[in-house]
């Protein structure tokens, strides 16, 4: 049961998050930036005056980035002129304009020191300058190409015809139709699904430039990589991009209406919205938590009367309704396995073959008729995770493969049984290894390093390259499962929700996941976004690396979280201490450095610092980035609640899907 004094620690911080979200709200683009330095050994000019104008440049731009999606300007004098440019996406609001310039000019700055020629692209944005005026030049040489979306297209031939015949159609239309002001965005169908595709130059080249810097990257796009779902890329004088998705109509931000007038009023009326809200939400806590202990009362009834019933084959009314025209279930394919099958591959569902307690109820081992070893989830009759999250939960798994992601094999839905089958992991999942200290010293440091890896591909691969935006909302070491070879898959995805295009950042009124793994604005405010993920990632790579549970350091009472020991030690220089001392042989101690590193940027307290999954596999597999200061991360999440102290129990650890607000 939650207990009333949770509630002090609770608001302090969630006031504090409504000030500072009303104080920043504006989008900050962590991207990976590619880039471009070019070494000039001959060069002519004063280097230092070259860097002075360079600064007036640089200036010049972000001063005009909120008004405008295109700048050029020049300062100086030939030999030591500095000749520079931005560009930001079409699409793109002003404000958001702005931001990825400053991004840029910070990076740009920091990637390309001492250089007399540079190009940053950002995520929204590109920067360019030189020390030669290349303003309606064309150079198209070292296009760069952004290979994180590696995901392949079946029919590889076909869609190479029809993204090209798009990407020409587009080029046309920005190049020569004036009202397209060099910018142009259209959608195609493609077998079930829709292409959307990009293309933009900068304002300085003429038509045909224009026109011959996309032919180019066209060229380069779909030779390197036709078969791919989706690809951006960046040239120095045009920007190209398609994906399965509607990445270009994302409003990426909504405020900036009400002048500053209106700021006072604003905030008066949030304030007093966010307690009355908050007033609400602890009521039906209570009332919830009440509810829960009758219902799981009327629980152990039902499962008797439901055992009674062993044998009865009728496909239940779920069935026929939630399916019904979703799939054919005459095709040979047929996801869907009967009963009787599942009863004899699990032996009955007999507790020698139970192998645990997942949040929504037992999963038992399974041999098929035909040899296949399987998991089978047998979802509780009463569990929180009602006809629609199952239906959900198939629907969305049916569509995702990814080696770093548990496959769904099947499901079933006879009579009031909701079952769902999956490939089965001899190794059982990650906590199991983790937090017992025999089995932890199997795993090495390039063992661990592997399964950080793979997690963060499973997860990037959620976000950004299957075809739907989807976020995990409880990532956790329970729900790691590993193979025979000890890759990892992300398993679990009753709380997962997919965005659509058009929404950056969602608000639930049922908060589930794990306490300890959940980024703030999403435990204290339902807000979830690609970016809690992250979060959870992060204290999952620390837990990793560091061989300690968030769960250890809450058990002891009086001991700080594991987030805050991090960065306790991070700012003390003492964060070698942290390593597990079974890595003492396998792992150098700068890369362990580092991915605490990566590990504090995840879980930065404000949502829009933290990187995105993409950045975080760039990050760990670049050993040359360079990586910024994290900002202090949120540790008072996680340490108000206890095990005794919740309404249910499970040995996956503290699944709180069952005490949200309802
Ligand atoms: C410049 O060239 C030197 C030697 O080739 C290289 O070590 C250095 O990293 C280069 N710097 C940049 C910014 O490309
Ligand atoms: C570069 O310019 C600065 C400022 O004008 C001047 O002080 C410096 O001597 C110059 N350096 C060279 C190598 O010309
Ligand atoms: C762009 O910046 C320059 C120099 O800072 C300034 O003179 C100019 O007015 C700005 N343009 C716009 C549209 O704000
Ligand atoms: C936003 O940018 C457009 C040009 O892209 C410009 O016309 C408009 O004035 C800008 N709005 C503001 C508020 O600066
Ligand atoms: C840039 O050049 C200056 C002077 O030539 C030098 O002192 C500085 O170390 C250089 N910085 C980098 C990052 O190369
Ligand atoms: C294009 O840029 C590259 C790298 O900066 C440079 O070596 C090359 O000379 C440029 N080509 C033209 C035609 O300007
Ligand atoms: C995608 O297809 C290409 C070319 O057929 C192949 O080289 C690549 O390995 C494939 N990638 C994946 C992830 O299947
Ligand atoms: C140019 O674009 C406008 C609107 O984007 C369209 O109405 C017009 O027909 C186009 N002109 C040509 C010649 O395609
Ligand atoms: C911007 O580029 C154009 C050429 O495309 C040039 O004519 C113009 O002078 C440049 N503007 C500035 C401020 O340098």
């Amino acid at each position: 049961m939650i207990h009333a004094h949770i509630v002090p620690k609770v608001i302090g911080p969630f006031l504090l998050y409504v000030f500072l979200a009303l104080l920043c709200n504006n989008l900050a683009y962590a991207d990976p930036p590619y880039f471009i330095c070019s070494n000039n050994s001959n060069y002519a000019g004063n280097i230092t005056l070259f860097q002075n104008n360079l600064q007036d440049a640089i200036f010049s731009l972000s001063s005009n980035a909120s008004v405008s999606k295109f700048y050029n300007t020049s300062k100086g004098n030939d030999p030591d002129g500095v000749y520079s440019l931005y560009m930001c996406l079409g699409y793109v609001p002003n404000e958001t304009c702005q931001t990825c310039i400053t991004t840029a000019t910070q990076d740009i700055l920091r990637l390309c020191p001492n250089t007399t020629e540079a190009v940053v692209w950002e995520e929204v944005c590109q920067l360019r300058f030189s020390n030669k005026n290349f303003f309606g030049q064309l150079n198209v040489t070292g296009n760069v190409l952004d290979l994180d979306n590696k995901k392949n297209i079946s029919e590889p031939e076909q869609f190479k015809s029809v993204v090209k015949e798009t990407l020409n159609t587009l080029t046309k239309r920005a190049a020569f139709n004036l009202s397209a002001n060099l910018y142009a965005t259209g959608e195609v169908a493609f077998e079930d699904n829709t292409i959307y595709a990009l293309v933009q130059c900068t304002k300085d080249l003429s038509a045909d430039g224009c026109n011959s810097c996309l032919q180019r990257a066209i060229t380069d796009v779909l030779t390197c990589c036709y078969f791919s779902i989706g690809a951006r890329l960046p040239s120095r004088s045009c920007f190209l991009r398609y994906e399965l998705y509607n990445f270009y109509e994302a409003p990426t931000s909504t405020n900036g209406q009400g002048g500053s007038n209106g700021w006072k009023t604003w905030m008066m009326v949030i304030l007093a919205v966010a307690s009355a809200c908050l007033a609400i939400v602890l009521l039906g806590f209570c009332i919830f938590c009440l509810k829960m202990r009758k219902k799981a009362k009327k629980c152990e009834r039902e499962t008797i009367s439901q055992q009674a019933n062993i044998g009865d084959h009728y496909i239940s009314n779920f069935h026929r309704t939630n399916f019904q025209g979703r799939y054919d279930p005459n095709t040979r394919e047929s996801p869907h396995i009967d009963l009787a099958s599942i009863l004899a591959a699990t032996n009955n569902f007999s507790d020698s073959n139970k192998l645990g307690e997942g949040g929504f109820g037992p999963v038992y081992k399974g041999i098929l008729s035909d040899g296949k070893e399987v998991a089978v989830k047998r979802l509780s009759y009463c569990s929180e995770q009602g006809s629609q999250e199952f239906t959900n939960e198939v629907l969305l798994i049916m569509k995702l493969q990814h080696k770093n992601l548990v496959r769904l094999l099947g499901f079933c839905t006879e009579r009031e049984e909701k079952l769902l089958v999956y490939e089965f992991m001899p190794n059982s999942s990650l906590d199991v290894f983790l937090f017992d200290p025999r089995r932890r010293a199997q795993l090495n440091w390039s063992k661990r390093r592997n399964i950080i890896c793979g997690i963060a591909r499973g997860i990037l691969y959620l976000h950004e390259d299957s075809r739907l935006k989807i976020i995990h909302r409880d990532l956790k070491a329970s729900n790691v499962l590993l193979d025979y070879d000890m890759n990892p898959k992300i398993s679990d995805f009753g709380t997962a929700r997919i965005l659509t295009g058009s929404e950056g950042e969602t608000n639930t009124a049922k908060i589930v996941g794990t306490y300890g793994y959940m980024a703030p604005e999403y435990a204290m405010e339902g807000l979830y976004s690609i970016k809690s993920d992250v979060f959870s990632f992060g204290v999952l790579l620390l837990e990793i690396i560091t061989g300690r549970g968030n769960a250890s350091f809450r058990r002891s009472k009086g001991a700080p979280s594991l987030l805050a020991y991090a960065w306790q030690l991070w700012n003390e220089g003492k964060a070698i201490e942290m390593m597990d001392p079974l890595l003492n042989d396998s792992c150098y101690p700068d890369e362990f450095l580092r991915y605490i590193h990566i590990g504090l940027l995840c879980a930065q307290e404000d949502a829009n610092d933290r990187p995105t999954m993409s950045s975080v596999a760039v990050m760990l597999k670049n050993e040359s980035i360079t990586l910024c200061q994290p900002q202090r991360p949120a540790f008072s999440i996680g340490r108000f609640t206890d095990h005794n102290e919740t309404c249910y129990d499970s040995i996956n650890g503290l699944s709180i899907s069952n005490i949200g607000p309802r």
